[in-house]
């Protein structure tokens, strides 16, 4: 595998490896790496030859007071990881090569950036789609691999690509969780003690949801009270939010009808964690995927 650290290496081998006519897919992450990443990755080497994954935690998607300072850094073991898989270039440049000084340029996605984790981290979008449109920009491959664990951005990653006419195919995988249901996150890794248990409360509470819907329950607000019931419980999770939107407005809905998501952001402890399930029908009825 090939580290490159230069915006200018990076640009050099796409471009050679477009020349040859291959299909280049990317993998941006944030580093840490576990198996949602994994998935990821594999996604990405059924589809494409060369794979390149990406490693930068992004300062501008942090906000003031979160955890960019802690944010588990890990190369070595990440590097070790992206061997195994045998991927074939990881780009991983230092703040200063993609946020030169003097940088100005900044990207909004209007009115799907503002809600739910856009209004509790305000500027988190922003920074995302940012650093997203430059790593696109640099890699220019054919297909991109996200996470549909976090929903929100991937849709407008979507929206993204789609209103500046980029060249790249956005693929979303499942959630990969750990064996209880907590959904896999670098950030999971700061939970202490009790915590682990307790985060598990975001996956009781979509998994509550999902009994409800199974037993015919179409209102999305009694479906909400019944994930906060359940994140309410645990002591030791304070819930941000918890609801139900159309999957491609990520506006709220009265009642479940075209495909819809379950999104929920709860503090356990000082970590913040969010999950969510798809609602869609099919044939007449709805399916949930955890
Ligand atoms: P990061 O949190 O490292 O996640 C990188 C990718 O892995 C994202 O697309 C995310 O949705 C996906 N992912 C994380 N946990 C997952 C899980 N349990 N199952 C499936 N996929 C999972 O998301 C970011 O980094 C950054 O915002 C980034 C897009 C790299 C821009 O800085």
């Amino acid at each position: 595998m090939d580290i490159i650290r230069t915006v200018e290496w990076m640009k050099q081998v796409a471009r050679a490896a477009r020349s040859e006519g291959r299909i280049l897919g990317f993998v941006p992450t944030m580093g840490a790496l576990h198996e949602g990443h994994l998935s990821l990755v594999r996604a990405a080497q059924l589809q494409c030859r060369p794979v390149v994954v990406s490693i930068f935690v992004n300062p501008i998607q942090f906000g003031p007071g979160e955890d960019f300072e802690r944010y588990p850094r890990q190369f070595e073991r990440d590097c070790a990881l992206l061997e195994s898989l045998a991927v074939d270039y990881l780009f991983a440049p230092e703040a200063g090569e993609l946020y030169p000084a003097g940088f100005r340029t900044y990207v909004h996605v209007e009115g799907l950036s503002e809600r739910l984790e856009g209004r509790s981290r305000p500027g988190h979008f922003r920074g995302v789609a940012t650093v997203v449109l430059k790593l696109l920009e640099i890699v220019q491959p054919t297909f991109a691999y996200f996470g549909r664990k976090d929903a929100q951005q991937a849709r407008i990653v979507r929206q993204m690509v789609a209103d500046l006419n980029l060249d790249t195919q956005i693929q979303v995988s499942p959630i990969v969780r750990e064996p209880d249901g907590l959904a896999m996150s670098s950030r999971n890794a700061y939970l202490q003690g009790a915590e682990r248990q307790a985060a598990t409360a975001l996956f009781r509470a979509l998994t509550a949801a999902r009994r409800e819907i199974e037993a015919g329950e179409r209102d999305a607000l009694r479906l909400v009270a019944a994930m906060r019931a359940v994140l309410d419980r645990e002591p030791l999770v304070a819930t941000d939010y918890a609801e139900i939107v159309d999957a491609d407005t990520f506006e709220p809905v009265l009642r479940l009808r075209s495909t819809c998501l379950a999104l929920v952001a709860a503090f356990v402890g000082n970590t913040r964690l969010i999950d969510n399930m798809v609602i869609g029908p099919v044939d007449d009825e709805l399916k949930v995927e955890i």
